[in-house]
């Protein structure tokens, strides 16, 4: 991919603010653009929004018309991604809510999502998920990030709370007939890492593609 004046912009001003650098690596942002596009997303939400960067893949690939709402607990995260953002001309396409998201995720309203980016504290992955479930449609695509963690997330008996807390993301998921879903891994320069990726069912499970008995 040819460097990005306004991509690369986001992340030196994430960097003059102090921000950790744990936004998407380039080739996730240009995942969750093309997975936006692919469904057709109109409507957008992502929980976790840091300085904006996966906000600006994500908000790029809205129609004109489209929305992207994005949750963030830390007020000073916010105002650097609402400066991105403004920076991109994306200010009128995104609404930066500050708040913690269990907070915030109840006073959304509007028509459902077609796409949600979960992103946050990971510990909170199963709920946001069943959030996630809430504020969408039959169609809807889910994606959560971190959940492979270098493999990480292999260790059934870690104590650390964002790897206990995606295994129970994983079980959640499991048990949910509303949704079908994957892991899928993406190696990129930020090391071995994956995302949970679901779409909200439309007509029940899917076709059952075993033998006949
Ligand atoms: N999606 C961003 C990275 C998000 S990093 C990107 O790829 O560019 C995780 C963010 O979630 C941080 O900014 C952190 O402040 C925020 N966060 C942590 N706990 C949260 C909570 N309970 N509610 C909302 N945001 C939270
Ligand atoms: C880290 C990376 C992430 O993508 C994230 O959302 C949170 C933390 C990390 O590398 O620590
Ligand atoms: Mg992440």
């Amino acid at each position: 991919m040819p460097p990005d004046p306004v991509l690369e912009s986001a992340l030196r001003a994430n960097a003059a603010a102090g921000l950790p650098a744990i936004d998407v690596a380039p080739n996730q942002g240009k995942l969750l653009y093309l997975l936006a596009q692919m469904v057709g997303a109109r409507r957008i939400l992502e929980i976790g929004t840091l300085g904006g960067y996966s906000t600006l893949w994500l908000a790029r690939a809205l129609p004109s018309g489209g929305k992207l709402i994005t949750l963030e607990a830390d007020p000073r995260h916010a105002e650097v991604a609402r400066t991105n953002l403004a920076r991109a001309g994306l200010g009128d396409v995104v609404d930066v809510l500050v708040g913690r998201a269990l907070d915030t995720l109840p006073t959304l309203s509007g028509p459902p999502f077609d796409l949600v980016f979960i992103d946050a504290d990971k510990s909170n992955n199963a709920t946001y998920v069943a959030w996630a479930v809430r504020l969408t449609r039959p169609g809807s695509v889910i994606v959560v990030d971190n959940v492979i963690r270098q493999g990480r997330i292999l260790d059934a008996v870690s104590d650390d709370p964002n790897i206990r807390g995606t295994r129970s993301l994983f079980e959640a998921v499991a048990a949910e007939p509303r949704l079908e879903a994957t892991a899928i891994q993406t190696v990129g320069s930020k090391g071995h890492d994956g995302w949970l990726l679901a779409r909200v069912v439309s007509r029940g499970p899917g076709v059952d593609c075993s033998e006949p008995s």
